[in-house]
């Protein structure tokens, strides 16, 4: 199996998911080619809730990583689930038009573009 998918299945074994149950994982890897992993953070005040792509991109960030070529986001769940939005927003902005994997743990993938999941994003450019 790819070593990002794997990364991103081991890391949703630490999703601190007690109350929603729903277990995701991500792995983020950068041009040097190093992974950088995350998991779903819940809390009792459900609204500082963490996703797994964003814990990911944050802890990548702060490891010095600056440019990436792949994000891949494991869940179990039949039809596959791609980052929501506030994370499309954030992984725009750091990872721009990177391939985005998505994967169960039957092994089930499918891979998009950033831009064909967050098409006409809001950005610097702007600004
Ligand atoms: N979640 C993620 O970590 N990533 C996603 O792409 C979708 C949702 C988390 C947030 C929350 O802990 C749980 O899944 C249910 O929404």
């Amino acid at each position: 199996m790819d070593a990002l998918l794997e990364a991103a299945l081991r890391a949703r074994e630490n999703a601190a998911a007690r109350f929603s149950g729903f277990r995701v994982g991500a792995a983020i890897e950068d041009i040097q080619g190093r992974i950088h992993t995350g998991c779903n953070i819940e809390n009792a005040s459900y609204g500082l809730t963490m996703c797994a792509e964003r814990v990911a991109l944050f802890k990548a960030i702060s490891e010095g990583a600056k440019e990436f070529t792949r994000v891949a986001v494991v869940a179990d769940t039949t039809d596959l689930i791609p980052p929501c939005g506030a994370c499309r927003q954030m992984l725009w902005e750091f990872c721009r038009d990177v391939e985005v994997i998505l994967a169960n743990l039957q092994g089930k993938t499918e891979r998009f573009s950033m831009s064909e999941l967050y098409p006409r994003p809001f950005d610097a450019s702007y600004l």
